[in-house]
């Protein structure tokens, strides 16, 4: 093939791999069935498999503990307590107040306290349950309320202000105060949290885990086990679905397999059952708010305080960073002069909670939105006008409380396109028509923006490595350090590297992550995968390509200093069209290296934790959306009718793939306001543990008129490709359904009153809501 040139078959201007919707890469594999998730691997001969023991008190001490019922009951093989564990005894990430079995004390309902190893499964929960177990009964807290009257904190409250909040607020001519309630949210993946621990030799272990972190969970085997990180390898091919709850708290079940499978040198499966795995697992952290704002005659905010105080749990774990991307997404797209932002993480005898989707901005975000909207009904006005009069700027009103200066704000564009595309003043119009004529079926219309600044909220975690290796058969295998959770992060990675290297998708492939592959990686969280992986591989793949560019310029000659190009499967040099295969083949006998490694770091992050200031992200992103709902004012049932959503994902790596990421995180966020209530009965126990009584939304409750659409905008920051991550931030786009029925509810009183609506805004919720306007109208 190497003659002077043929026209080529596709023209350089023309080829791509990335901007292109593709595929999922294994969305063939996800159909067939095929797609091998921790549970699909062939068990070794001898595998065991293990169940954990719970408590089933939420505070107390253990004073006693009979566990001979367990160990003579069929199939058991071996029972292990706190006692046994030969390293630490801890899975906090973070701070270690984290034990992996409960050491005398049990601090919540669901806490492990032993691991039984059977021979099959059933045989191991069902021992489980045989311990006999004596308390001593400790009081409890549940609520963050509760904590905070308490005084009882997993950690030191936070503090951010910004000008002088009492001057401006005392001088407002008009002020709004008030209290609100936003619940918690299980992650509900739809794989359960896995391990499954393999001996290797010398004390060596092998762990299958479905983890956004492999490298955290190699530290923390390695730890309980007593050995160096080398002996631990840990491994993940996909997950199905990790939504933040396998950031942190896949470690508890890597290191109770792992700790049974080093003692018996037998491979151990440990995989939850559902009602397990929500009794153990922490969640979204549910938030109480207490705010106090001052704005102007036309609604433009003055000075904003509020006071947030999250349910921790009984641990930190993750609660640090989320309860500061809180403080930090309170402003959302607004600007705010003069604050006063605080919150505490409440130290509560429930699961730790952890990351959740959003990561603590969805919490923060809200609370301003919630007051915003309150503004808007007190001056008798539409709520858009008074976001919009609170905007951001683009040269001035331009600085966020932490110190950040915006410099990519496009929230004004944005909101102006979809009020236009939505056709938002028309249906306002027509639905007060409609609610003037219904007296029990009210309908309810809201536009809500987001900004969610981009990366991690501890700056060291912003890095990411990869190796890609060029076969001499021309194929090109990648791994990376990010792991895949349905999101897309391989396809996009895939989708970097074959266009570095001018080659079809199908010439690429990515491995399972592997901690003996790439080291020290960081969680795939904060919606970076892609962003950090991506530009890890462009950095492997660039030097692969500029190897075989000078190798090529040695067969072909030199044009004139013409770069070489890769383009269409072909490398063209100097008028000649040569196959990648055939350069790569010469290539290899010439000894040129054909795998690399490459690294990135986010460039100009910095933060000072205790003054809450810097510059903790690279970039934002934009959005925003529209919803139309109807609700029956007399059961609280509702439905949503449209919904139009917005989203920047900037010079998008894959736009089907980003469509499906914004339309899940809005159905997701639409379920944690709305029909996913977390409850505990008065002895701690959560009572909703299992689909039965979770509710999480289903395809019958997305709106028959979904209309997602990504907003043409490249990022400023030189971002992969130009590109904007899009993982977490649409789960802020339905507060645009939570303000539509709070609108619906508040024409109950002809929009007078503000309904004291708390989220999830579930049917009974909506009833108290509705009550309370029509006894205050
Ligand atoms: N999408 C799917 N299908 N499944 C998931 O578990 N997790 C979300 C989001 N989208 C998730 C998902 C969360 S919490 C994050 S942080 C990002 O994906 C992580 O992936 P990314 O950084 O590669 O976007
Ligand atoms: N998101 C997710 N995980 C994290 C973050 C974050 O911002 N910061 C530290 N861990
Ligand atoms: Mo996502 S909550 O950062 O895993």
């Amino acid at each position: 093939m190497n003659q002077p040139v043929a026209p080529a078959a596709i023209a350089e201007s023309a080829w791509k791999a990335v901007g292109v919707s593709r595929p999922h890469e294994s969305a063939e594999l996800h159909v067939l069935g095929q797609a091998t998730y921790t549970d699909d691997i062939p068990e070794l001969q001898g595998t065991l498999h293990a169940a954990l023991g719970l408590s089933s008190k939420a505070h107390a001490r253990i004073t006693a503990m009979d566990l001979a019922p367990v160990r003579s009951a069929p199939g058991v093989v071996a029972v292990y307590t706190a006692e046994d564990i030969v390293g630490t005894n801890d899975c906090g990430p973070i701070i270690h107040d984290d034990p992996i079995l409960s050491a005398g004390e049990v601090l919540y309902v669901g806490q492990p306290i032993f691991v039984v190893v059977a021979d099959t499964h059933d045989n191991a929960r069902r021992a489980a349950r045989r311990a006999v177990i004596a308390y001593d009964e400790l009081p409890a807290i549940f609520t963050p309320q509760e904590a905070k009257a308490a005084n009882s904190y997993v950690l030191p409250p936070m503090q951010l202000t910004r000008g002088d909040y009492q001057t401006a607020f005392d001088m407002a001519p008009r002020v709004v105060k008030g209290q609100l309630f936003v619940g918690g949210q299980e992650q509900f993946y739809l794989e359960g949290q896995i391990a499954y621990a393999i001996p290797k030799e010398d004390n060596g272990l092998l762990v299958q885990c479905s983890t956004q972190h492999p490298s955290e969970m190699q530290h923390v085997v390695a730890h309980a086990i007593g050995v160096h990180s080398h002996k631990v390898q840990v491994e993940c091919r996909r997950m199905g679905g990790g939504f933040g709850g396998k950031e942190s708290q896949s470690a508890l079940w890597a290191a109770s397999a792992g700790i049974a499978a080093s003692k018996l040198r037998r491979p151990v499966k440990l995989r939850a059952d559902r009602d397990d795995d929500m009794l153990v697992t922490g969640k979204r952290h549910c938030f109480f708010y207490e705010y106090e704002v001052g704005y102007d005659d036309n609604g433009k905010i003055l000075a904003a305080k509020v006071d947030m105080t999250l349910r921790a749990g009984f641990s930190a774990d993750l609660s640090g960073p989320v309860a500061t991307r809180a403080v930090c997404h309170f402003d959302n797209t607004y600007y705010l002069s003069d604050v006063d932002i605080r919150a505490g993480c409440g130290k509560t005898n429930t699961q730790s909670n952890t990351a959740f989707r959003g990561f603590g901005g969805p919490q923060g975000a809200i609370a301003i939105e919630y007051i915003v909207d309150e503004i808007a009904r007190n001056l008798g006005r539409d709520a858009l006008d008074i976001r919009r009069l609170n905007f951001y700027g683009t040269t001035e009103r331009n600085v966020t409380p932490y110190g950040q200066e915006i410099v990519d704000n496009v929230i004004e564009a944005l909101t102006a396109e979809l009020e236009q595309t939505s056709e938002y003043r028309a249906r306002r119009k027509a639905i007060e028509a409609y609610n003037a004529s219904s007296p029990v079926l009210k309908k309810g219309l809201a536009l809500t923006p987001l900004k969610f600044g981009i990366a991690f909220n501890v700056t060291h975690l912003n890095q990411a490595g990869a190796l890609v290796h060029v076969y001499v058969d021309g194929s090109v295998l990648v791994n990376h350090g990010g792991t895949e959770m349905g999101q897309g992060i391989n396809t996009k990675v895939l989708q970097v590297v074959a266009h570095e290297l001018g080659l079809d998708l199908s010439h690429v492939r990515i491995t399972a992550t592997d901690t003996s592959k790439v080291a020290n990686t960081s969680a795939t969280a904060a919606s970076t995968g892609a962003d950090l992986n991506g530009k890890a591989a462009q950095d492997a793949a660039r030097q692969i390509r500029e190897r075989l560019a000078a190798y090529a310029v040695k067969l072909y000659g030199d044009d004139d200093g013409q770069p070489v190009r890769f383009f269409d499967n072909h490398v063209h040099v100097n008028g000649h069209k040569v196959l990648f295969a055939e350069l790569v083949q010469k290539a290899y006998l010439a000894r040129v290296q054909l795998w690399s490694d490459g690294f990135y770091a986010t460039p100009n992050l910095h933060w000072n934790p205790k003054t809450m200031n810097g510059h903790p992200f690279s970039y934002y992103a934009y959005g925003a959306a529209v919803s139309e709902v109807v609700v029956d004012t007399l059961t609280g049932e509702w439905k949503l009718l449209r919904a139009d959503a917005l989203y920047d994902a900037g010079r998008s790596l894959n736009p089907a793939i980003d469509i499906g990421q914004v339309e899940g995180a809005f159905i997701q966020g639409m379920g944690w306001l709305t029909t996913e209530q977390l409850w505990w009965n008065a002895a701690g126990k959560l009572m909703t543990h299992a689909p039965s009584t979770y509710k999480i939304p289903g395809i019958s409750d997305c709106p028959e008129d979904f209309r997602v659409k990504l907003f043409d905008n490249g990022n400023v920051e030189d971002s992969i490709h130009r590109s904007k991550a899009v993982g977490e931030p649409p789960l802020l786009l339905p507060f645009s359904v939570f303000f539509a029925i709070r609108d619906a509810i508040s024409a109950v009183g002809g929009h007078r009153v503000n309904p004291p609506l708390n989220a999830p805004a579930t049917s009974e919720e909506i009833l108290r809501a509705v009550s309370a306007v029509e006894m205050a109208a």
